[in-house]
């Protein structure tokens, strides 16, 4: 283990981000806000059928508008991008311009370039594709689908199990049996989805929204035949992301392709609508959980078996079971993952991905347990609590599971719950009180880290991304705390593809990664300036002991009170920097180099040999059902959250109780509608997709439990960005079937299923 870096004051004091002025007067730039001259603008043809083939292109009436440059069809464009290589982040596996086909609804079929976005729209309107169209396949139980079990077809793909579950699920004294449901889910950033490409000679800049610019600077150089070198990425701002913006989509390539082709710079910016169909999203999974467990709640047999929907060509899946496996000690478990391939975009990340709708079936399946076993449902997690994750029996590396529902259940008031479904009523409103457990892997990545001491501070250079989580307010304290000045003495460089790798801003892990790296860096760069004044000939240090030294609010002081002005040390020494690549536990020795390749290195959780690391939470909601009309408010929720060092309470009271907000959406309102017969996805717009809103969220009460994990990096830093949206769906759902005595299994709950 490498050894810890104690932190030196700065780390863990509430700090206001650094960006915040710039961005609530309106002064940030987003990728599209930067402004280049002579740019001409891009608007998307998106297919208007879900499955067959293009015939002919009816390209007239829209050359003919004034001010069009260019149309890209698969008839002009196909052979000068190849399509994105199918991943496990899904994103690319479909063709767009390289070929006839439809795949999915709203696919990119052609791109318009003209002199405004006005006239480049209105001949995106007024170009015509001939179709051969096909009957689709929408969801589930649609005709025509195709059911891939994953285990029987992947070699790759391993679910967890243990024990003979069957057995002891047949053999069970109380069981439960239930098959529960979550729905197709869109990202609606605010910042829509762009791409602003412009050539240089043979180098390409890209100007996108981006949580992993070096995956999708090497990402676009494959499609288009170039070096990685020639393509940079600037992402200095992210305007919202939540996994939508993590990997390469085909629309970027098509906007490079058209620079190059104009000779001048392209800018697209996509619509709301089409952010539904040429990004990536939330499918609906289905899951049925088998619970079983003696008399005294301990649990028998697990078995959680999964559906979830993707496109033709890909395997995208996020397999929930891998958490859920592990969660609850249980001798006997088994789990199984099947892909449901229907005619659909390829879905993608969408805040814990696999850990928001397997937590749903998880955690409403412990309640209905908890109901037959007339058990309070925190005591049944207490007798259930684990130890070592019953897998493989590894040890986590720390487990607040506990003190999380201790400290939100007295903070709610659980114990003065009456355990009847239906015992509270307030007029026509009945009242339940629900909880859940959270819980997201503490997950990874290799970073690597400039820092340069000028006279003024400190400059820090790393490709991390800012997506609006606080990561450049985190990244300033760190290397503030790690060299004794003040955040506002650090001046960040991220977003480009050009700095120092830093990985992928998902998973939860880009503040664990990239702020080991920092403080990597700065020790390296403490022991350089130690070295430097202590082996000069003359000078106030002249001949002391390096390790004696410290630097403390922009002085150095040595033995003997002994201080300088750090800029009167420069004036002698120049400006020092140093560089450091941190790699975490589990990751390999050439991951930095791997990163720089645009690969993901983000590795933890349950994917350690050797241990297991999450991050644990609990939540507790009461809501209110309405008698008459089945309305469902929240007037409050409590949740506390264990996640080990905290860097900025502040920005991470923020992400918390954004992530319960989100469960609550999740619960209740967030779903894409789909049309069945032509798998069309009709409410894509933020008018129609429900997300929620101040009033739906009247009291949120955020704790953070104190937890110290030596093991699981050297700041001992978990990551919350997905933990606090995990559970909340189930909280509810326990909620209101306390209130009501009504079970309800498929999200998110509405007023007619309560009727
Ligand atoms: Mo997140 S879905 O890991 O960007």
């Amino acid at each position: 283990m490498p050894d810890a870096i104690t932190p030196g004051g700065v780390i863990g004091r509430d700090t206001a981000r650094q960006e915040a002025r710039a961005k609530v007067t309106g002064a940030a730039q987003y990728p599209s806000d930067i402004p280049l001259p002579g740019v001409a603008h891009a608007f998307l043809v998106t297919s208007g059928i879900s499955r067959g083939r293009i015939l002919r292109w009816h390209l007239e009436a829209g050359r003919a508008v004034p001010g069009v440059l260019d149309i890209l069809t698969h008839e002009n464009a196909a052979q000068d991008s190849a399509p994105i290589p199918p991943t496990k982040g899904g994103g690319g596996s479909t063709t767009t311009l390289q070929s006839d086909h439809v795949w999915h609804d709203g696919q990119i079929i052609a791109v318009v370039i003209a002199e405004s976005f006005e006239a480049a729209r209105e001949a995106a309107h007024k170009v015509r594709a001939d179709y051969a169209e096909e009957v689709p396949a929408a969801s589930f139980d649609s005709p025509g689908v195709e059911i891939q079990v994953l285990e029987e077809t992947l070699e790759a793909h391993e679910d967890p199990k243990v024990g003979d579950a069957a057995a002891a699920f047949a053999a069970g004294t109380v069981t439960v049996d239930a098959t529960y449901g979550t729905p197709i889910q869109h990202h609606n950033p605010i910042e829509l989805f762009t791409t602003t490409c412009f050539w240089e000679g043979d180098r390409l800049t890209i100007l996108e929204p981006s949580q992993f610019v070096q995956g999708l600077a090497s990402t676009v150089a494959k499609q288009i035949g170039t070096s990685p070198d020639k393509v940079r990425v600037i992402s200095p701002l992210v305007g919202g992301a939540f996994g939508s913006k993590g990997g390469a989509t085909a629309r970027t390539s098509w906007v490079a392709v058209a620079a190059r082709r104009l000779g001048r710079p392209v800018k697209l910016v996509a619509n709301r609508s089409q952010g539904f169909t040429i990004a990536t999203y939330r499918a609906e999974t289905r899951q049925r959980v088998r619970l079983a467990a003696g008399h005294d709640g301990r649990l028998q047999a697990l078995l959680h078996e999964g559906w979830e929907v993707s496109s033709r060509p890909s395997n995208y899946n996020v397999q929930g079971t891998e958490t859920t496996a592990r969660i609850y000690a249980c001798p006997n478990v088994w789990t199984r993952v099947s892909v449901v391939h229907a005619d659909r975009n390829t879905p993608g990340f969408m805040r814990a991905p696999p850990d928001l709708p397997y937590g749903f079936g998880l955690e409403s399946a412990m309640d209905e347990l908890a109901v037959a076993l007339d058990m309070d449902p925190v005591e049944l997690r207490r007798i259930n609590d684990a130890r070592n994750e019953p897998i493989k029996g590894l040890p986590y590396t720390s487990r607040s599971l506990l003190e999380c529902f201790d400290a939100a259940g007295s903070a709610f008031g659980w114990s003065r719950r009456e355990r009847r479904p239906g015992s509270m009523r307030e007029g026509d409103w009945r009242i339940g009180w629900g909880c859940a457990a959270s819980y997201y892997p503490a997950k990874i990545s290799a970073a690597c880290a400039r820092v340069t001491l000028t006279s003024g501070g400190a400059r820090l250079d790393i490709a991390a991304h800012e997506i609006g989580t606080g990561a450049w307010t985190v990244l300033a304290m760190t290397a503030a705390d790690q060299l004794g000045l003040e955040p506002e003495q650090v001046e960040v460089h991220l977003g480009d593809s050009t700095l120092p790798a830093a990985g992928l801003a998902a998973g939860s892990s880009h503040t664990a990664s990239i702020c080991n790296a920092v403080a990597l860096a700065c020790r390296e760069l403490r022991d350089r300036l130690a070295l430097a004044v202590a082996t000069e000939n003359a000078g106030p240090f002249a001949g002391q002991e390096p390790a004696a030294l410290r630097l403390e609010g922009g002085t150095l002081r040595g033995a003997g009170g002994v201080a300088e002005p750090l800029s009167a040390t420069f004036a002698r020494t120049g400006p020092l920097d140093a560089y450091a690549e941190y790699i975490p536990h589990g990751n390999p020795p050439d991951a930095p180099d791997k990163l720089r390749q645009g690969t993901p290195m983000t590795t933890g959780g349950a994917q350690l040999p050797d241990r297991i690391q999450y991050g644990f939470g609990a939540q507790f909601v009461e809501v209110r059902v309405h008698a008459r009309t089945g309305e469902v408010r929240v007037p409050r929720i409590t949740g506390a959250f264990a996640a080990g060092r905290i860097m900025n309470p502040r920005t991470a009271h923020s992400q918390l109780m954004g992530g319960m907000i989100w469960g609550i959406g999740s619960a209740l309102l967030e779903a894409t509608e789909i049309d069945r017969r032509n798998a069309h996805y009709v409410n894509d717009n933020l008018s129609e997709y429900l997300i929620a809103v101040n009033a739906d969220v009247p009291a949120v009460e955020v704790i953070i439990v104190p937890e110290e994990d030596r093991l699981v990096n050297p700041l001992g830093i978990k990551g919350i960005g997905e933990l606090g949206c995990v559970g909340t769906n189930a909280a509810i759902a326990n909620a209101v079937f306390h209130a009501t005595g009504r079970r309800l299994r498929e999200l998110p709950i509405r007023p007619e299923h309560l009727l």
